[in-house]
């Protein structure tokens, strides 16, 4: 099947990812390819439009981030920000370097506003986000001014006859409110997309690729019950049925009642051939001692291998892994990261001895998109709609010492709250919530007599994608509710507190 396909040619800006989003949510399909690698692409793939992000540097600098424009004639292009100057500098027109940085709202005036067929008429008086140094002076020859603001003269210029567009501001933010219609304006009008990017087409697609590169081999796919694994397992079902093999360890540290819902779910809604494995008092006795964080999360990493290799003969006869990759993975593995403040890593490690080819069907997906496809796969909304679950589990929500106690008191605290915030109508726009041990203790009084106990925090967050993230504010009164219910039902607790910190400072996790 061949799909129109958007080329987002990414600078190094902020909101690349966004612009890819964005364009996929109005239904076409779109990559994300950095400008390094533009060249190689664009000789091997010939996209129906081209978006070029912005970026942080200057293209006047010296090495400034550029593309060959003579392999992306002809195509409807573009440009936001660095985008539209480096679009103004390549085609002969002139551009400024800032002295100084412009941040913020600003409202466009399209220039003239009997212009028709322009990305940005009727729009005059709208708010823009704008966040720039360097700005175009003087557009290309042939191309026409369509709006400027106050503070910058060219804020969008165009050639409507060889669909070549330029805009100063960031169509792709929620701060640029005609934003999506400009996007929608490029794509359709001008680039002539009919956007035909679907979950259902991808899915057709995808079952006909993996029984086109599976045969009549099997497929080994380990599952967590979380999002990713889930649909994963779901569409390696619907493509090749019995020849999925899922793998489930129970590590012990799932919330309450979790581990057998998983096999429940997967044995009895999804009809899987699944192998289940209680591991749980094998990680309890690889932890035990163990309080450091990282430590935690590598004796988890490595248990899983051996769990595996222990297994080995019973998926021996698998050639394939499936893997959940999601395209965030993907983009993020291809840059520069951040310093490292967890070692995140999925559940499912295994062996490198043995020698399985890597299936990956979901890494062209978003989280959302990802969530679209289990739906459309017939998954019901506990599974698809799933907080995040970290893979180290309940180990990285007790501080100190992981034992069977202490697991246990935590999994009731953790159901009484969520169950909780569900019956008072609470979970809504949640992004995560849960409750964790503490490693001290504090005195308390119940009945006539003293207690030295530990304490619960709760914790529950909103978030976009993890990055950043601000406590819910739960209403009082349920909070003390909640409070009194896990003092009194969960033994060895005395003490309840709810974390008001965002991240940052905080992480989401207490470990
Ligand atoms: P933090 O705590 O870093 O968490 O704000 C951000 C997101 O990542 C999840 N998380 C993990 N996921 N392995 C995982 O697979 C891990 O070790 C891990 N630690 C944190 C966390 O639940 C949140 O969604």
């Amino acid at each position: 099947m061949i799909r129109e396909l958007l080329a987002v040619i990414d600078f190094g800006g902020q909101y690349s990812q966004l612009i890819v989003r964005r364009t996929r949510e109005l239904g076409v399909y779109s990559e994300l390819i950095s400008w390094r690698d533009a060249d190689r692409w664009l000789a091997s793939h010939k996209p129906s439009a081209i978006i070029l992000s912005g970026g942080p540097l200057s293209c006047l600098e010296p090495g400034a981030p550029t593309i060959n424009f003579d392999l992306i004639q002809q195509i409807p292009m573009l440009g936001i920000c660095y985008g539209q100057q480096l679009m103004a500098l390549k085609l002969g027109g002139k551009i400024e370097q800032a002295h100084s940085k412009e941040y913020g709202f600003r409202k466009i005036e399209t220039v003239d506003s009997d212009i028709t067929g322009s990305l940005v008429s009727d729009l005059s008086s709208n708010e823009v986000w704008m966040s720039h140094g360097d700005q175009v002076m003087e557009a290309p020859p042939e191309f026409r001014i369509t709006a400027s603001t106050d503070s910058c003269p060219i804020a969008a210029f165009e050639n409507t006859s060889q669909h070549l567009f330029g805009v100063q501001f960031h169509p792709e933010v929620s701060h640029t409110p005609a934003g999506t219609e400009i996007l929608k304006r490029f794509l359709f009008e001008e680039a002539g997309l009919k956007g035909d990017w679907s979950s259902s087409g991808f899915i057709e697609e995808q079952i006909e690729l993996i029984r086109a590169k599976v045969g009549d081999k099997k497929v080994l796919c380990a599952v967590s019950g979380g999002v990713d694994s889930s649909v994963l397992a779901a569409l390696l079902i619907q493509a090749i049925g019995d020849q999925t093999v899922c793998v489930f360890v129970d590590t012990g540290l799932l919330r309450h009642n979790e581990a057998s819902q998983i096999v429940q779910t997967f044995r009895h809604s999804f009809g899987a051939n699944l192998l289940a494995i209680d591991a749980s008092n094998q990680f309890l006795s690889a932890l035990k001692g163990v309080t450091d964080p990282e430590t935690k999360r590598k004796i988890i990493g490595k248990e899983f291998v051996t769990v595996f290799e222990e297994h080995a003969d019973e998926i021996a006869e698998c050639d394939f892994l499936a893997q959940g990759t999601l395209y965030p993975d993907v983009i993020e593995s291809g840059s520069s990261t951040a310093a490292k403040i967890k070692t995140h890593h999925n559940v499912g490690g295994l062996p490198d001895s043995m020698k399985l080819t890597v299936l990956e069907p979901l890494k062209w997906l978003f989280k959302d998109e990802v969530r679209n496809v289990g739906r459309q796969l017939g998954l019901s909304s506990e599974i698809v709609d799933r907080e995040p679950f970290p893979g180290p589990g309940l180990a990285v929500r007790i501080i100190g010492e992981v034992t069977k106690e202490r697991v246990e008191m935590v999994q009731l605290a953790d159901w009484i709250f969520r169950s909780e915030l569900k019956s008072r109508n609470l979970n809504h726009g949640i992004w995560q919530s849960y409750a964790a041990l503490l490693d001290v203790k504090s005195v308390g009084v119940m009945g006539d007599g003293r207690t030295y106990q530990h304490p619960i925090v709760l914790r529950a967050v909103q978030s976009e994608d993890a990055m950043t993230a601000r406590a819910v504010p739960i209403e009082f009164q349920h909070l003390e509710a909640i409070a009194n219910r896990i003092v009194n039902e969960v033994p060895g607790v005395n003490r309840v507190f709810y974390d008001l910190t965002s991240k940052p400072p905080a992480t989401i996790e207490l470990e």
